[in-house]
């Protein structure tokens, strides 16, 4: 009854749809091995206990008092934000000691926030029966209202949803989603920039703005567009509204596009129109909607240049983290030597590069 248990949420990386998903959009992410894990024991003093291999610092409070918990800037908002949504809906918090684990690297744009508040969510909840939807829409509450950071539904949902054997293509208005069977001859290869994306959080509250903006402007000609997943490009070019306002919509109605025609070239097993997908993806993030760096761009432009490697974009908030490579996979160990050799010389600097296999979304796990 006692005895501890294990839950796991997994990272994720996104293959396109950037930006997308608080425009109610479409994204297209696979789940990742990478993952957090939390071992539970039950707690004799009445309180939570939340500790973590990686960070600093415990944080406790009184089981029964989760529905006042409040926001103080530390690590474990994640847990406490999971744990004030639950027991907002009702879910009794049982007193429970957390120990923390994560192998999803932090500020890389693989979404280690997701993958902690959805396994804590599960840890909390410790085998009570939960909608899984309503899980990951509690934990993207947690994070815009309790942590404060105002992101969309991609990350939590897949960190639930996630397969096994496939990416799943996220409808982010009416929450549906379907799975996406990759072509077999093809490797997924994530090359970690290293570079942590800081200024992320603050550009991206300005991003979300400006979608509104171009909402805005553009419904006071067309009523009918209630958020940029409705706007088309002929929209952008009627509608008055600024020129960078502009941009960051073309973005999205563009990578919007972007979504569907990938997963078409993908049933298709077309690795070259998945490939070109891939680099506009890209730069339409460098130059629309302004969110990459020198970091990443270099080892797009570099990854562009070296035989086998059908595309390359960067992935997740930007500003940093991981770029996203398709790579034929008889030359995946030359991709790997070419692309980290090559920024090793430019910004010396190892980068970490591992292979993406799509793995399944959150559970409890017998042995972790
Ligand atoms: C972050 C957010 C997501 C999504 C991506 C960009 O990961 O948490 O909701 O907006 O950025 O696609």
């Amino acid at each position: 009854m006692n005895s501890p248990r294990t839950f796991r949420a997994p990272g994720r990386v996104n293959l396109i749809g950037e930006h997308t998903d608080y425009n109610l959009g479409f994204v297209l992410p696979i789940a990742l091995d990478l993952a957090t894990y939390i071992r539970t024991q039950a707690s004799e003093d009445g309180q939570i206990h939340v500790s973590s291999e990686q960070r600093e610092g415990e944080r406790a409070w009184p089981a029964a008092e989760s529905a006042a918990l409040q926001p103080i800037g530390h690590w474990s908002d994640y847990v406490a934000g999971v744990a004030r949504e639950l027991a907002a809906r009702g879910v009794k918090i049982e007193p429970l000691r957390l120990q923390i684990r994560s192998d999803v690297p932090e500020g890389s744009g693989l979404s280690s926030s997701a993958a902690l508040e959805v396994s804590a969510a599960l840890a909390l909840l410790h085998g009570q029966n939960f909608e899984r939807l309503e899980i990951a829409k509690l934990c993207q509450r947690a994070e815009s209202d309790f942590v404060g950071m105002p992101c969309g539904i991609m990350d939590q949902f897949v960190a639930v949803f996630g397969h096994d054997q496939a990416a799943i293509r996220i409808d982010c208005r009416s929450l549906e989603y379907q799975t996406v069977v990759l072509p077999r001859n093809l490797e997924i290869i994530a090359v970690n920039s290293m570079v942590k994306h800081e200024l992320g959080a603050s550009a991206y509250r300005t991003r979300v703005q400006e979608c509104a903006i171009a909402v805005d402007c553009i419904s006071r000609q067309f009523p009918d567009v209630k958020s940029l997943r409705d706007a088309t490009l002929a929209h952008l070019e009627k509608a008055k509204m600024p020129r960078v306002v502009m941009r960051r919509a073309r973005h999205i109605v563009s990578e919007n596009m972007r979504v569907g025609l990938f997963v078409g070239a993908a049933e298709r097993s077309d690795l070259d129109r998945m490939g070109k997908l891939f680099f506009e993806s890209h730069r339409s993030m460098r130059h629309d909607y302004e969110i990459t760096c020198d970091e990443v761009d270099f080892l797009v432009d570099t990854a562009a240049g070296i035989p086998g490697c059908y595309g390359a974009r960067m992935t997740g908030g930007g500003f940093g983290g991981c770029t996203v490579n398709l790579v034929a996979p008889d030359a995946a160990e030359s991709f790997r030597s070419a692309i980290g050799a090559r920024y090793q010389e430019r910004f010396q600097i190892d980068p970490p590069i591992f292979r993406c296999v799509p793995a399944a979304g959150a559970s409890e796990v017998t042995v972790a």
